[in-house]
């Protein structure tokens, strides 16, 4: 995240010693996200971070393609996953390709046993329902229904739930996942045209250090291989740190829309980037004010994107029979637009109070297993007249 951040105590000067006020000094780590050219953070831990005792066997967690080259429309009604106890194993894959992975979860306890790491990808986990605080070693930050927590690969952390009750969307993406270079200047600030600023990015405020010695878990994703990793002192034991490298908070209620006389396209919704696809978040908001605006969207066909809609909230203006927790995927390739009745009945609406989160990716999806016993097997024919 470009914004400079620090918490705790850190030198005055870079790579020079942070001593112990009991004597010795604290290890410093770089920890950085692409090579030593990215966003990076210099932690400063009580005891070395590389204390491993053991290294489990791995195990295979890749998602699997039961459907490797589609073309067909899907809705898959999301709410419909099972609850799990396990953070990581409540994680269901319905969509994927070499750029990311789309999955639904409902973990239904706190992840307080272990921790996690996901070295392959940095995380976005969108918060459908919930509540509670995730822990990592550079700190934590509350969150709510309606926020996207983005964790940069290699976060340590956990994640504590107010209660059992919890939905997430999950975006996991192999490159950083990125605000629009469009609405930063060349020093990364966000420009006035942006539709939020650095004042709703909410950074970790609270940095715990435990200095505990013992048996500590870290489950590590990578490679779509999972590593049990046994350490010899507890992984949250930073004092300090500064830097761009962190997770942060952005609610989806403190995105600003853009409107206009007629209607305006998909990307004045995008929130995030990364390589080779979007996030755009559809808000509450007021309609395309021409008398003769039509604020549906039109049919539209962009051959190279497949078009995944998460919906959230409200009443989404383009479809019929739609719920919160449905996934929509649009493949590229055919055209998609709203469904019959949607488009005239948008004429004249003031207004819609629509909550979605939109995945626009410009590689093929494939399907998993799970998606597919998801999905509505009447889809298809839905804009049959
Ligand atoms: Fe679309």
């Amino acid at each position: 995240m470009p914004i400079y951040h620090q918490l705790g105590n850190v030198p005055h000067k870079r790579h020079t010693t942070h001593e112990k006020p009991e004597g010795g000094i604290y290890y410093e780590q770089l920890f950085g996200t692409e090579g030593f050219h990215g966003m990076s953070s210099l932690l400063y831990h009580v005891h070395r971070p590389t204390m491993i005792r053991s290294i489990s066997e791995g195990v295979d967690v890749a998602p699997r393609a039961a459907i490797s080259k589609n073309i067909s429309p899907m809705m898959l009604q999301g709410w419909n996953v099972s609850p799990d106890s396990d953070f990581l194993k409540s994680r269901v894959h319905v969509l994927f390709n070499n750029d990311l992975n789309i999955a639904l979860a409902a973990p239904s306890k706190s992840l307080d046993s272990y921790f996690y790491k996901n070295a392959d990808a940095d995380e976005m986990i969108f918060v459908h329902q919930g509540s509670g605080k995730l822990r990592t070693l550079v700190g934590n930050i509350d969150f709510v229904y309606g926020d996207y927590l983005v964790i940069p690969r290699g976060m340590i952390y956990q994640i504590e739930f107010n209660t059992s009750e919890n939905r997430l969307f999950i975006v996991e993406s192999f490159s950083p996942i990125l605000t629009p270079k469009r609405y930063r200047n060349d020093f990364g600030q966000l420009l006035e045209h942006a539709p939020f600023c650095e004042r709703d990015i909410r950074r970790p405020d609270h940095l715990e250090t435990i200095d505990q010695k013992g048996d500590y878990i870290v489950k590590i994703r990578k490679e779509n291989v999972m590593h049990e990793i046994v350490y010899a002192t507890h992984p949250f034991d930073v004092v300090g740190w500064d830097g761009y490298n962190y997770p942060y908070a952005f609610s989806i209620h403190d995105f600003e829309p853009i409107t206009g006389r007629v209607h305006q396209p998909p990307p004045v919704h995008q929130t995030f980037e990364a390589h080779n696809f979007v996030v755009c978040s559809f808000c509450p908001r007021l309609y395309d004010y021409h008398p003769k605006a039509i604020p549906a969207p039109y049919n539209h066909s962009n051959i190279d994107s497949d078009e995944v809609l998460y919906y959230v909230d409200g009443d989404f203006m383009s479809r019929n029979h739609v719920d919160k927790g449905y996934i929509s995927l649009h493949p590229g390739g055919i055209p998609h637009g709203p469904h019959p009745g949607a488009y005239e009945r948008s004429i004249g609406k003031k207004e819609t109070g629509e909550l979605a989160v939109m995945v626009d990716t410009f590689k093929p999806l494939k399907v998993t297993q799970a998606a597919v016993d998801l999905s509505d097997k009447s889809y298809i024919t839905s804009w049959l007249e």
